[in-house]
């Protein structure tokens, strides 16, 4: 047992000494900004001075960061509870830097997805009629769901230039088990020309096998031949086993490892439907944007790290300054899938109590993520952030270059200047404040946030988005001594839901709750009894 808890670190105690020398917090600005990949990050509204900074950095270092870095990059078992690796950024290294037990498989999946992609891009892989595909359908749910649906939406307007001669393949998605969303999605699609990708890492998970053998159903009843299913299901698991059972022919499954966690694996194949939908440039410009982010993350010195300082400012504003919840508040339409990738990778990645030598944790580890697409939030939630009682962080994004110039439209340059202007004008006002007028009108300031500007958002820049905070979440995994790579806790809520399946479809009751039992009663039952 470790006997350092995160709180017993000497940094960690002046850093408390310093956060009530400073209640209140200064207003203003401490110049601190960083360059890298595209990506302008300014922690200047942060209220990091250069004494609190000094020993953010010295309780980093006191933790081992940068030791702890050099495990994961080269593939030493970091997520301890599961006695593995967590090599995603293998998945985007160059072939040198990459650990050798994982190059040859790496190097072969990527060739196997790029020569899929390729078939299906230039219509040389056909439906059972002898169509080429115009739909891919990615089935799947968590980290087998997000990364994929926030970058084709991020990029869906580079679609185009992506693929200048064909009709781009239109890739949708189904992760819930709703059948609401599966019956809209099938509402729309033709058997002849669809594609559907099944992407879980471990085969097992419910929605997407519920979903996957729905859709299997669905298409047979119109191909009508077992056979067809070659040309129509890809599946990409780390079970292949399972797959090829479901009825998938090896051929068509493309690998995952367990050393790669689902909320981490955008990177391989698991990014299929992002190669299909720009390209195998676009996707390999995506893995070198998070590449050179890597690379920035091993080699930068610790005031110049921007995964690091982000970190730092988390564990500064959470751990120090009471803020308990985390916004991240997009300024561009684009990143509408931001903010739910960001709460799976950050809360699953964090929201533990218990650390790494299975002791409990002294200290407030993952704040609540949450956020959304501005300025829309201005006029529902910001009345909270500029005078509401709770403390909160928050990360500004938005990009410089509007992006939205069309050949046949106007480049509308006035709505980019408005969002803009109200991105920097809402962090401006919550470090700010306001102190005349009625009190009603007054606002405390002093509420930090960290503003990041792309130049643009492309694949690359988006993969460099993604990837700092990818590393942003395991700097704070180390300093909360948790491990950022397993998720036992969502497993016993799982195990339950199975059971209560099996007896709201007349199985055996098991024992439960009273509250519990009653509302299976009333679901059994058909709803209220009054209605009937
Ligand atoms: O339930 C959580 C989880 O295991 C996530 O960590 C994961 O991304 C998701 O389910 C989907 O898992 P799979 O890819 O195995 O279907």
């Amino acid at each position: 047992m470790s006997t350092t808890t995160p709180s017993s670190h000497p940094a960690w105690k002046r850093l408390g000494r310093l956060a009530t020398a400073r209640v209140g917090g200064p207003r203003q600005v401490h110049a601190l900004t960083i360059d890298v990949a595209g990506l302008h990050i300014d922690f200047s509204k942060q209220h990091l001075d250069p004494e609190v900074l000094d020993a953010l950095i010295a309780l980093s270092r006191e933790v081992g960061i940068n030791a702890a870095r050099d495990e994961m990059f080269s593939g030493e078992a970091v997520n301890v509870t599961e006695d593995r690796p967590a090599l995603h950024t293998a998945l985007r290294a160059s072939a040198e830097d990459q650990p050798l037990a994982v190059r040859d498989e790496i190097s072969s999946a990527q060739a196997r997805q790029q020569r899929l992609v390729t078939a299906l891009r230039d219509g040389t892989w056909r439906g059972y009629t002898g169509k080429p595909i115009r739909t891919l359908v990615h089935v799947g749910i968590g980290g087998s769901h997000l990364g994929p649906a926030l970058v084709i939406e991020a990029l869906r307007t580079n679609q185009r230039s992506h693929q200048p001669t064909r009709e781009p393949i239109d890739c949708r998605f189904l992760a819930n088990v709703d059948a609401h969303a599966t019956h809209a999605l099938l509402d729309a699609l033709d058997p002849e020309t669809t594609l559907f990708v099944i992407a879980s890492k471990s085969f097992t998970t419910t929605e997407t096998l519920v979903n996957a053998t729905t859709l299997r159903a669905w298409f047979l009843e119109r191909a009508l031949d077992i056979g067809a299913i070659a040309q129509h299901f890809i599946a990409i698991t780390a079970n292949e086993a399972a797959a090829t059972a479901f009825g998938i022919p090896a051929l068509n499954v493309l690998p995952m490892w367990d050393w790669v966690g689902g909320r981490y694996s955008l990177w391989s194949c698991v990014g299929f439907p992002v190669a299909v939908s720009i390209g195998n440039e676009g996707f390999a410009a995506l893995l070198g944007g998070a590449r050179q982010l890597d690379q920035h993350f091993r080699s930068a010195n610790e005031v110049e790290n921007a995964p690091l300082l982000m970190a730092l400012a988390g564990i500064w504003n959470s751990n120090f300054r009471g803020a308990q919840s985390h916004a991240v508040l997009c300024y561009d339409q684009r990143l509408a899938g931001l903010v739910t990738y960001l709460q799976q990778l950050e809360m699953e990645s964090n929201g533990k109590t218990v650390r790494r030598d299975g002791t409990r944790t002294d200290v407030h580890t993952s704040p609540i993520l949450w956020g959304g697409e501005e300025t829309n939030g201005q006029h529902a939630f910001h009345q909270l952030l500029h005078q509401g009682s709770r403390a909160f962080s928050a990360d500004f994004i938005a990009c410089v270059e509007p992006g939205h110039a069309r050949a046949s439209q106007p480049r509308l340059d006035q709505h980019h200047r408005w969002l803009l202007a109200n991105c920097l004008g809402q962090s401006e006002a919550l470090l700010a404040g306001r102190s005349l007028g009625p009190v009603h009108q007054q606002s405390s300031g002093a509420r930090t946030s960290t503003t990041i500007l792309l130049d643009r958002l492309d694949a690359a820049t988006l993969g460099a988005l993604i990837a700092l905070y990818e590393h942003k979440v395991f700097c704070q995994g180390m300093i909360w001594d948790i491990n950022p790579f397993d998720q036992w806790g969502v497993e016993f809520g799982k195990q339950l839901g199975s059971t209560i399946h099996t007896e709201l479809g007349g199985g055996a009751s098991k024992q439960h709750d009273s509250a519990t039992r009653l509302l299976m009663d009333r679901i059994r039952h058909g709803g209220s009894t009054e209605q009937r």
